[in-house]
């Protein structure tokens, strides 16, 4: 209903405003600050995104807006308020916190970082739940600032991370978006379609992001978008990697190793398909189900062709293992 939703946008607002009063004015915000510089974020980008800091307090927010005259009922459905057994407290305590926005530049919800490097009772992120106001599945961290970048180099880079999107910008990589909160979906998808058909995925150097990566190249697929990898060195994401190269050679890096997803998953499967025939017919297998997942015959038949070249196998026999996998999948 639009009052509901209208009230959770205010009080969100206020939050988000609030946040950044505590990281810029309030006593125990030079903690929250200290940490952002350790981050190697800059005022400029800490300002561009609205970054702020919630009180290592009980109750800081609530107390702040129900003394401003917002009801507590909007602090609870916006999940900023937790009640449990009477009592009520704030759900982001001591973070630093990330505003979400929609495309129309509204905050729809927070993602929170804990400042411990390894506290193994609270987690690195909470992120707020889903509201009236905030659908996980169709919101894109950073495209509200990334939007016009996109549709200008008619390309998005999608990475998994609040911090890769901070310091990309950072590094004059302005085209950048994280899924946050939710593993990618089709409405995130449908999302970036809005503004461009091409995607580079830069997940995290590690199994967890080679197996998103994989995960995303068939969704990208089956959306009917065009999608590249890049991979980074075991244990590197796109902040810690920006960081460590720096700026120039980042965008060299990444220039020199975008693949499309046949040669990502070629050179995956590369170690294994030397010299074992058995091994070798998984790989092209496991691409032929990727290829299978594009809409349009003209593009499957582009990359049919590359396929039969990488692997030095006839594209008929590609085709027609396409052809089986239909038949199977009715
Ligand atoms: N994430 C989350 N909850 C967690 C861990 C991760 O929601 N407990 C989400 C966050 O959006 C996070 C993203 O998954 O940004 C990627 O996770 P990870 O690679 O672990 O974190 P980084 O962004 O690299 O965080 P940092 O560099 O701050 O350690
Ligand atoms: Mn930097
Ligand atoms: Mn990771
Ligand atoms: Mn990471
Ligand atoms: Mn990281």
């Amino acid at each position: 209903e639009q009052n509901e939703r209208d009230s959770q946008f205010i009080i969100t607002d206020f939050a988000n405003k609030h946040f950044q009063q505590n990281l810029h004015s309030h006593e125990q915000g030079n903690i929250g600050q200290a940490y952002l510089k350790e981050r190697g974020l800059s005022a400029a980008i800490i300002k561009k995104f609205e970054l702020g800091y919630s009180l290592d307090a009980w109750s800081d927010l609530t107390d702040a807006a129900l003394k401003a005259g917002f009801k507590q009922q909007y602090l609870e459905a916006t999940g900023l308020a937790i009640v449990k057994d009477d009592k009520r407290y704030d759900r982001f305590r001591g973070r630093v916190m990330f505003p979400i926005h929609n495309v129309s530049g509204r905050v729809v919800g927070f993602g929170a970082r804990t400042l411990k490097s390894n506290d193994k009772k609270s987690p690195k992120y909470l992120n707020s739940p889903e509201s009236e106001i905030y659908h996980k599945s169709n919101v894109l961290y950073g495209l509200y600032q990334a939007r016009q970048a996109m549709r200008m180099q008619d390309m998005c880079y999608l990475v998994e991370g609040y911090l890769d999107v901070l310091s990309l910008h950072q590094g004059g990589i302005d085209n950048v978006v994280a899924s946050s909160g939710t593993s990618l979906t089709d409405g995130q998808i449908k999302l970036i379609g809005r503004y461009t058909q091409h995607i580079t995925v830069l997940y995290d150097g590690d199994a967890a992001g080679i197996k998103a990566s994989l995960r995303g190249i068939d969704l990208i697929l089956e959306n009917g978008l065009n999608v590249n990898v890049v991979t980074f060195p075991e244990g590197e994401d796109p902040d810690s990697y920006i960081h460590k190269v720096g700026d120039t050679a980042f965008k060299g890096y990444v220039q020199q190793q975008a693949q499309d997803f046949i040669s990502f998953k070629a050179s995956l499967y590369a170690a294994d398909t030397k010299d074992n025939p058995v091994k070798k017919a998984e790989a092209i297998r496991e691409i032929v189900s990727s290829i299978a997942k594009i809409p349009d015959s003209i593009k499957r038949s582009v990359f049919f062709r590359s396929c039969s070249l990488i692997f030095d196998i006839d594209e008929q026999v590609l085709v027609s293992e396409y052809n089986k996998m239909q038949l199977q999948d009715r």
